[in-house]
């Protein structure tokens, strides 16, 4: 890309395609699998190379991760991006680069469950945190403490779709001088560009919708040049660099995420409505639905009025007939991920939220019913037939 604006799929499609000091550009990008680069000969090049940022030994920098992250830089409107080992490894060095022992962490109460479990294990080497419904910014605003260095949440829960006022949320934050992050992975740029709209860093599971064909495993944070310097610095001590060969197929999927997640944007928003329709269905946790609770703020947030991939919805809680509508599914399987190309459910009260008191399940809405679904990209008229006709197991 030379020197003229593209529209933003086009732009994407070519970011990160420079292998960093080396003149080749090849039509698909080459695996770096070495693990340490010779620095040329001269000790004084030894540190001039490290400080210029070029190749020395795979832990700090490679090829790879900076073509990836220079995609996702772009996707995120950030200023520069680490590729980690997985969504884990992003979220725990990330939180890890902004609090010490005696800070205080505000964190969603509704945060994928080994978020939960990271954020409890901080507790124990000294950083203090309270649990918080994201989707009451006042909420927030009073959990605020004199010690409070970092607002930590996800733009959508799982699995009601609830939604984190993100702006709102910045503005508390940078009223007490803490960092927001926000773990943008249920919904993705796509949907909502969080930094812009004032976060500080926005985590990815890599390993999701950007990555897309469910066979790679890895993370990603963004934000400024600053902050990520940070980030970047403790990755390497803490050793959570992304492997090789995973950046390479995420860096791959990336020059298709703007088809992908177009349709399946666009199919959510299909089925949903399908589904809202269905006599068998109680209720449908999406945004564009007539009965979603919180319109105003996803017009807000979802400027395009698209609004990610992800939904759930509500059947009797019959056991014996949700494992028959299971059962007549042909298309929509099973399966502990999400954001993958294929339609995939999971079921949060046996699996992801199994653990939950009964009381904190019926709060969040979690019943035996509810059914969670990540939408691919099968034509949706396909999708709907099937859910249809599967949900006839209620008959
Ligand atoms: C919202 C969210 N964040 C983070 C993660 C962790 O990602 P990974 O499995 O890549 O470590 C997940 C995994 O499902 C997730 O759903």
């Amino acid at each position: 890309m030379k020197d003229m604006d593209f529209s933003f799929d086009t732009e994407l499609l070519y970011k990160g395609d420079k292998v960093r000091g080396c003149d080749l550009i090849p039509e698909a990008a080459p695996l770096f699998l070495a693990s340490a680069f010779d620095i040329a000969g001269d000790l004084d090049d030894v540190n001039a190379t490290y400080e210029d940022k070029g190749y020395t030994y795979i832990r700090t920098r490679n090829p790879n991760r900076h073509m990836l992250a220079d995609k996702i830089t772009y996707l995120e409107n950030g200023e520069e991006s680490a590729v980690f080992s997985s969504g884990m490894g992003a979220i725990q060095t990330v939180l890890f680069t902004f609090l010490k022992a005696g800070d205080h962490l505000i964190a969603g109460d509704t945060l994928y469950g080994e978020s939960i479990e990271l954020v409890e294990i901080m507790a124990e080497y000294g950083i203090d945190y309270t649990f918080v419904d994201f989707s009451d910014a006042e909420a927030v605003k009073k959990a605020v403490r004199p010690n409070t260095k970092v607002i930590y949440g996800e733009t959508a829960s799982n699995p009601c779709v609830a939604l984190a006022d993100v702006e709102a949320l910045a503005q508390i934050a940078h009223g007490c001088g803490a960092k927001l992050i926000i773990d943008n992975t249920f919904v993705t740029a796509y949907a909502v560009k969080c930094l812009d709209l004032g976060a500080d860093i926005v985590i990815n599971s890599l390993t999701k919708f950007i990555n897309g064909h469910s066979d790679a495993l890895l993370g990603s944070a963004t934000g400024s040049k600053e902050l990520m310097d940070k980030v970047l610095t403790r990755q390497s001590i803490f050793g959570t660099a992304g492997g090789t060969f995973s950046t390479w197929l995420v860096q791959r999927s990336m020059q298709t995420l703007g088809l992908r997640m177009t349709r399946q944007m666009e199919n959510a928003d299909k089925l949903a409505r399908a589904l809202e329709k269905d006599p068998h269905v109680i209720k449908v946790n999406y945004p564009t639905v007539d009965k979603y609770p919180q319109k105003e703020l996803a017009a807000r947030l979802f400027k395009n009025g698209i609004c990610g991939a992800m939904l759930s919805f509500e059947m009797p809680s019959d056991r014996a007939k949700i494992n028959e509508f299971m059962k007549r599914l042909n298309i929509c399987h099973y399966a502990p991920t999400l954001g993958g190309v294929r339609t995939t459910m999971s079921h949060p009260a046996t699996s992801s939220h199994r653990d939950l008191p009964d009381e904190m399940k019926k709060a969040l809405g979690i019943t035996e019913g509810l059914m969670r679904i990540s939408v691919g990209i099968e034509k949706a008229e396909d999708l709907i037939a099937d859910f249809t006709q599967a949900l006839k197991a209620f008959d």
